[in-house]
């Protein structure tokens, strides 16, 4: 194959120097032999339009959005699917062969993928979901709980409005809570999950005192880096399982890999452990 069949793809952030997803994409498509390239581009705000247009004209075949640029990449593509009309941002989008611009959202798939590769059944888990957080995170992770058939998600927000109307866009099982009701709302929860950036290194720890939380709750941070986080620390001390972050990361670039590539990439045992080296 020559060097201008080569498929393109990458990310698009501000900053994204810290981005796994380059090492992850790169390691899948040499594991397959595929003549292909990952790339971290540096998008600066109000320049995502430009890279929009130019990309596909360099061969692109997609690419994943992160932060801060997930909205106005919603706004960008010319089609959206179910996910990322639901939630309203756009992390993986594929040039089609018309040259149109497909958005699709696979945080919510990369968030549910992961809890059940690791927790196995979630029949348990189902009843009662806490999410901490209502920006975009949260958004893919409700819809996620929504679509897995949760049969109760409450939303605890720093600031309630934002959770107000998280909840009301997602309809019935999603309902806010006030901060102050953070205790009463743990005390008959079966899964709790972080999707703040609150734990992350340079962020201050998420101050959340699980101490009403039932031991047998399920607790999920969509943070991974530390992998085991303040909150997931406090967690397993008290003999909660948890389940780490990383996991969402590696699953959520799976359908954009498959589409830009042409082939399913290998999820091996150790990937997590590779990523992190
Ligand atoms: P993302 O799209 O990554 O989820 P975001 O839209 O900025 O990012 O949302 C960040 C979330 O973390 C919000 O729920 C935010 O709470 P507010 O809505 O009150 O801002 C929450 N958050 C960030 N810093 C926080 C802090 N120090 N204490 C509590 N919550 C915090």
């Amino acid at each position: 194959m020559s060097a201008d069949m080569t498929l393109r793809a990458g990310v698009l952030g501000f900053p994204v120097a810290q981005s796994l997803s380059p090492k992850l994409h790169t390691h899948w498509l040499n594991m397959l032999g595929i003549d292909g390239s990952y790339e971290a581009i540096e998008v600066s705000p109000g320049m995502l339009s430009k890279a929009f247009n130019q990309l596909p004209k360099q061969g692109f075949r997609g690419w994943n959005i992160t932060v801060p640029h997930k909205e106005e990449a919603y706004r960008l593509v010319h089609e959206r699917d179910a996910a990322a009309q639901a939630i309203g941002a756009v992390n993986t989008v594929v040039v089609r062969p018309d040259g149109t611009l497909l958005g699709m959202n696979t945080d919510a798939y990369g968030f549910i993928t992961n809890i059940k590769s690791k927790a196995g059944e979630l029949t348990p888990y189902r009843k009662k979901a806490c999410v901490i957080g209502a920006g975009g995170a949260a958004r893919a992770v409700v819809k996620a709980l929504v679509d897995d058939g949760f049969e109760r998600i409450v939303v605890l927000n720093r600031t309630l409005d934002r959770a107000e109307e998280l909840a009301a866009d997602m309809g019935k099982p999603v309902k806010a809570v006030s901060w102050d009701e953070t205790a009463k709302a743990l005390s008959d929860a079966t899964l709790l999950v972080n999707t703040t950036s609150l734990g992350m290194e340079g962020e201050p720890p998420l101050l959340l005192s699980l101490d009403s939380l039932p031991k047998n709750a399920l607790v999920a941070d969509i943070v991974y880096k530390p992998l085991i986080t303040p909150l997931l620390a406090q967690a397993q001390a008290r003999g909660n399982i948890t389940v780490t972050g990383l996991g969402m990361l590696i699953h959520q670039a799976v359908p954009g890999f498959t589409a830009w590539f042409g082939e399913e990439p290998p999820l091996e045992a150790d990937l997590e452990q590779w990523l992190l080296a």
